[in-house]
């Protein structure tokens, strides 16, 4: 067991700490920096759909759900095709509308999510194409569609998804850039740009990654606490949804991730001195919004943690913590900034005796409705 923790405590925190290789390993052969081009096999086969698709439908559960939100703004930023992300379980039972032009792009670490599986059984009977993000070779999704990319991140043990999802994002992110040179929505300079900053991410993980006993520390202040906010925008927006989940998956403390924006419509009530509120508010173009978000928080006594980008000289005024993370461009910002928040729940989780790897009443795929 401890071996095949390689050192670490759990499998998470070792996953949590593989993902410099496994980003780069689901960008291998795909991301071509020397011939200046980006390969998917799977994509090649279809590409002919792909620029011709009227929308794309994505599918899935979890947190490959989350991934699925990132690729909406990727897709929609990059590839200029309406996209819209479903919740396996609700799509396969609403007598979606689906047509032959439609792509379904179904994401599913395990690849046995039993209603994912569904939703692409339905789809596929409606004549859309299905195109599969899958991390597990030979698995029921993987077999089920027409077309697909595996991410490469290797097994993931610990419950709690960390290492697949980044994985998700990374070639969802690659599908966005081919999508969108294909289409012609993309200048060659602009995606020369994203293929060479794509390249710098696995080193930027391994930065965010130093940041471990700073979290730690910040954990320790926290763990007894019995709710957390989470909030975001843009890109970041479903960062904020994700950090949440980890949190109440693996300490069973209750979070919620919010648009930074909609804090306003609810949850703003709920801050007080004791609210802790992690805000990503790191460079791009919704950062000046964010910063307003802050000080709504800060004005209501909300205890703020802000994830922000590396120099930043306004936020660490407003904020009781602060955590930098290293630039990137907007896009790929989410492959940065969730690790700091993965790391939080993780110390948090283990200081407060929680089983980190198996958390109770979760399951690592549900097989079953
Ligand atoms: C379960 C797991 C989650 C996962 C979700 C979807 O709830 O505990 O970590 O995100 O299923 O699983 P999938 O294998 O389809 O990505």
């Amino acid at each position: 067991d401890s071996i095949e923790k390689g050192g670490y405590e759990h499998f998470m925190l070792k996953e949590i700490f593989e993902q410099p290789r496994s980003i780069m390993d689901s960008m291998r052969g795909r991301l071509e920096m020397n011939a200046g081009h980006l390969n998917m096999g799977g994509f090649r086969a279809y590409e002919q759909k792909f620029v011709n698709a009227q929308r794309i439908i994505i599918v899935a559960c979890g947190t490959s759900w989350h991934a699925g939100l990132v690729a909406e703004y990727l897709l929609e930023d990059l590839a200029r095709i309406p996209v819209e992300v479903e919740y396996a379980s609700e799509f396969r039972y609403r007598n979606p509308i689906i047509t032959e032009r439609d792509i379904v792009i179904a994401i599913s670490q395990s690849g046995e999510t039993a209603d994912t599986l569904a939703a692409i059984e339905l789809a596929k009977s409606k004549g859309a194409t299905i195109f599969g993000i899958c991390n597990v070779v030979g698995s029921s999704i993987a077999r089920a569609t027409d077309a697909g990319a595996y991410t490469h991140a290797g097994p993931e043990i610990g419950v709690a998804s960390t290492k697949a999802f980044t994985a998700q994002v990374t070639v969802l992110t690659l599908l966005a850039m081919l999508m969108g040179q294909k289409r012609g929505t993309i200048t060659d300079t602009k995606l020369r740009e994203l293929m060479v900053e794509l390249d710098t991410i696995p080193a930027k993980v391994e930065q965010a990654l130093k940041l471990d006993d700073e979290i730690r520390n910040i954990a320790a202040v926290f763990c007894d606490v019995p709710n957390f906010l989470y909030l975001g925008r843009g890109y970041n927006f479903p960062v904020a949804l994700e950090g949440a989940l980890k949190l109440k998956e693996i300490s069973y403390i209750h979070a919620e991730g919010y648009p930074a924006a909609e804090m306003k419509h609810g949850p703003i009530a709920l801050i007080d001195e004791n609210m802790p509120v992690v805000v990503i508010a790191t460079r791009d173009s919704s950062y000046e919004k964010v910063v307003s978000n802050i000080q709504e928080v800060k004005a209501r006594k909300g205890r703020i943690i802000a994830v922000v980008t590396e120099g930043d000289d306004v936020i660490p005024g407003m904020a009781e913590f602060v955590i930098e993370v290293p630039y990137t461009s907007e896009a790929l910002m989410p492959l940065v900034s969730v690790i700091p928040l993965q790391l939080l729940s993780y110390h948090i989780a283990v200081m407060r005796g929680c089983n980190v790897d198996q958390p109770r009443n979760l399951a690592k795929s549900v097989t079953v409705e």
